[in-house]
């Protein structure tokens, strides 16, 4: 449970920019953080007052729904004040958005910023402008932390580990941020990771990162204990990457028939939004005994009251409170 005793001494950093770089122990306090909050966004009286008195802005210069609303509605839980801008990017130059808008948020003294661009490596631009801790919702295809964090909390409370795991990441490699997230995550925890996809969707010298790479399904999820589908990222597509979306549910959707090769109790997940019969079937999906999509969700709103409640405390930290 929520004990009130929090050690941040683990956790080095004024940031969550990415999964990469961060120790084992350090994602470990986050999930633990985040587990303890899960029963208490069960109940009714689900409300902590440890951030009230603080600012988190969500800052989105991309389009999002459920990341946005799960940081919004984790800093409430947490009782901060919070504050919601949808930037659109379409007609500035990205970079000068990036730096300015930052300049003027700072000067409004937020405690956190959570941030989403459509640029890999513009939220760490915009975190070495500011005074305040900033959290990466997303960054082009780079990085998703709070994304892999909820997935490990997921299979964490599914499968009682995540050490030892042989799981598999299927579909648009290339241009996933989950992905990346992901396999930093699982690798630093111990699980093995594989990545299906076809040739065109995995990038160049990915093996480099510790994964084993397949382009055929029933081979990649041989024994595989969780199976994390992606949705295919049409948005940062220039070009072809496969015939058309009938040929790939063919031979990299996820149905029954490919997921038998995997363990008769493999997990199934998927970030969302989900392309239904594109990279996943609907019975699948929908499988209540099986499928994890849901779950996911639910975690999302923890692992990002862990991560405002650290962040907040390194801030305390700081200010030698
Ligand atoms: C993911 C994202 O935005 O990277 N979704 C999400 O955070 N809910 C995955 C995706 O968009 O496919």
């Amino acid at each position: 449970m929520n004990d009130g005793t929090l050690n941040v001494s683990v956790f080095p950093h004024r940031h969550l920019l990415g999964i990469e770089g961060l120790s084992p122990v350090a994602i470990s306090l986050l999930l633990e953080r985040a587990a303890s909050f899960v029963e208490l966004n069960r109940r009714h009286d689900n409300k902590l007052a440890t951030l009230a008195g603080r600012t988190v802005m969500n800052l989105f210069f991309e389009d999002s729904t459920r990341t946005r609303t799960s940081f919004e509605l984790a800093a409430k839980r947490l009782s901060a004040d919070v504050i919601n801008m949808t930037v659109s990017t379409s007609s500035i130059k990205k970079g000068e958005t990036v730096v300015d808008t930052a300049m003027t948020l700072n000067a409004m003294h937020p405690d956190v910023l959570v941030v989403r661009h459509a640029d890999a490596g513009a939220v760490q631009l915009l975190a070495e402008k500011v005074n305040c801790a900033v959290v990466n919702a997303g960054d082009g295809r780079h990085e998703h932390p709070t994304q892999a964090l909820l997935d490990a909390l997921t299979i964490q409370r599914r499968k009682g580990k995540i050490q030892g795991l042989q799981v598999a990441i299927c579909g648009d490699i290339a241009h996933s941020r989950v992905a990346r997230s992901n396999i930093h995550l699982l690798n630093a925890m111990g699980a093995r990771v594989r990545l299906i996809a076809p040739k065109t969707l995995i990038p160049a010298g990915i093996e480099r990162l510790g994964v084993e790479v397949y382009h055929e399904m029933e081979a990649g999820l041989r024994d595989c204990d969780i199976v994390m589908m992606l949705r295919l990222q049409s948005e940062r597509m220039q070009g072809n990457f496969f015939p058309s979306t009938r040929e790939y549910y063919r031979f990299f959707g996820l149905d029954y028939a490919k997921l038998a090769s995997a363990k008769p109790d493999a997990l199934i997940m998927h970030p969302g939004p989900m392309n239904r019969g594109v990279e996943i079937a609907s019975d699948v999906a929908d499988d209540i005994g099986r499928s994890a999509i849901r779950e996911q969700v639910e975690m999302g709103v923890a692992v990002r009251m862990a991560c405002l409640e650290v962040l907040c405390a390194k801030l305390d930290e700081e200010a030698g409170q």
